[in-house]
């Protein structure tokens, strides 16, 4: 557990530690004349920011006036100008890290963050959400508040269940543009990998009155199975467990909500659960074919691509070196 949280610890810093230096600054627009920086006093006045601290889920320490600096050093003594991280993970790992012990002077202990797994699959697969490992927290969470569960940037449901509306996950759908329209088609040959044939388990899943959310299956920041797969999940007070199996074509889990499945997407297996009516028609062979090849070309290209990209990146550390 320990050395598991250590090593996303040292992951994220070894990553990062290029950037550190690399601030961008900003001076904050207000009215004139911009009072002094008084570093004793709330940066949340009648004058100054008095708009923040009003939204529903607040980030204790973003919406401190006195806590501002936790994150905004100032660049010039007395100036109204602050530095801005160019990589939010610099001011979060402050305070979310495995080991961190809250300041007394800042209410709440802070939950620690998710520790990835330090299992990597082979090949070019991590375990981690990209923008997680790139230490871009704030494309998902506000750094001060939002109208949205944990100050996320979009619609995000912290519970097992929900029900499905065009809303429910735009935090998601803000990078995974295609995901409205997985979760809208009942069948599809090619919007999903989770699809057993062309019956789209993630429409099955999610698009209902009692839908499952995300949080069931995935965690956004890691986990130790492909896809971002949690190893277990929480269903009221008790953890369980999901043993998820991925194969090239497809894969299986074997949690306690219905018995050991798996799917398949181009040699469908038979599901015979049934729990609602299956809109739609199943593909015909040749359809499953098709698709199947049309899955190794994207496979090909996108192989192609994380070479060509690793390629560029030793090119410029060797010129980096020289
Ligand atoms: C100076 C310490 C500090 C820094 C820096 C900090 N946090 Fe926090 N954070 C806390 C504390 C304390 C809490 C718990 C109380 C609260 O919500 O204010 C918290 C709560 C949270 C929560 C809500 C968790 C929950 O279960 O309610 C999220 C999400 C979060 N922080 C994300 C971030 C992100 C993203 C950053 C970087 C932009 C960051 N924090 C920087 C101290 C900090
Ligand atoms: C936990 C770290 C953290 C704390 C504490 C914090 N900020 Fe920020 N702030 C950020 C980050 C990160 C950004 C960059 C915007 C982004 O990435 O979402 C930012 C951006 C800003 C901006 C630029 C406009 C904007 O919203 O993007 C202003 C103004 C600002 N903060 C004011 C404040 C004030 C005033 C306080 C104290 C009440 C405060 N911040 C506390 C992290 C923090
Ligand atoms: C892709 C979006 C995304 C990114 C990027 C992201 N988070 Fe989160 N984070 C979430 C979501 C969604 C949850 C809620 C998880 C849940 O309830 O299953 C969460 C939960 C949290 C929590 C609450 C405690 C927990 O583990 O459940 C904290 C603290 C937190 N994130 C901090 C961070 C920090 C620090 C970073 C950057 C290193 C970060 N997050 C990057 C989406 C994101
Ligand atoms: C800030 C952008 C961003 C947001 C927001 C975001 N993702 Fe992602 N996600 C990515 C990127 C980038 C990838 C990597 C895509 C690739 O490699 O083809 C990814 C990949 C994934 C994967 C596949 C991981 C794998 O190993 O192939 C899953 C599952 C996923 N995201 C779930 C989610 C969920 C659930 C949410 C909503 C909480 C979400 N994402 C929000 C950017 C984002
Ligand atoms: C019942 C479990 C389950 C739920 C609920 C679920 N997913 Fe998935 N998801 C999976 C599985 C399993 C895969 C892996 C499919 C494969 O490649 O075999 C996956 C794959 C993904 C991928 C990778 C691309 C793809 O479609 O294959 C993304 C992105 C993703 N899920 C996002 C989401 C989002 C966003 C939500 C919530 C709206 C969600 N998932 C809800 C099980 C689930």
């Amino acid at each position: 557990m320990r050395t598991t949280k250590k090593n996303i610890q040292l992951l994220i810093i070894s990553l990062y530690l290029p950037y550190i230096f690399i601030n961008t600054s900003f001076a904050v627009q207000e009215k004139t004349p911009i009072p002094p920086i008084d570093t004793e006093a709330s940066c949340i006045t009648v004058a100054c920011h008095d708009n923040m601290g009003k939204k529903k889920y607040t980030h204790g320490v973003g919406v401190n006036g006195k806590h501002c600096i936790k994150c905004h050093k100032v660049v010039q003594k007395g100036d109204h100008s602050f530095n801005l991280p160019a990589l939010a993970v610099e001011t979060c790992s402050q305070c979310h890290s495995g080991q961190y012990i809250a300041p007394t002077d800042i209410e709440g202990t802070p939950p620690v963050i998710m520790e990835g797994a330090d299992v990597f699959e082979e090949g070019n697969e991590t375990v981690f959400h990209k923008p997680f490992v790139e230490g871009k927290c704030t494309e998902c969470h506000d750094a001060h508040e939002s109208d949205y569960y944990l100050h996320l940037k979009g619609n995000y449901p912290g519970l097992f269940y929900a029900t499905f509306s065009p809303e429910t996950y735009t935090l998601c759908y803000k990078c995974h543009k295609d995901f409205e329209n997985v979760l809208t088609e009942p069948r599809t040959l090619d919007a999903t990998g989770f699809r057993n044939g062309n019956l789209n388990l993630h429409f099955r899943h999610v698009n209902q009155k009692k839908g499952r959310t995300c949080k069931a299956c995935h965690h956004p920041h890691g986990s130790e199975n492909p896809k971002l797969i949690r190893d277990n999940f929480m269903f009221g007070a008790r953890r369980l467990a999901v043993n998820f199996k991925k194969t090239d074509t497809g894969g299986g889990c074997a949690p306690s909500c219905h018995m050991p499945l798996k799917y398949d997407r181009y040699e469908p297996t038979d599901i015979m659960m049934l729990t609602t009516a299956r809109p739609g028609r199943d593909a015909t062979d040749s359809e499953l074919r098709e698709s199947r090849q049309l899955d190794l070309k994207k496979l090909k290209e996108k192989k192609k691509k994380l070479k060509e990209e690793a390629a560029r990146k030793e090119s410029l550390e060797q010129e980096n070196k020289e």
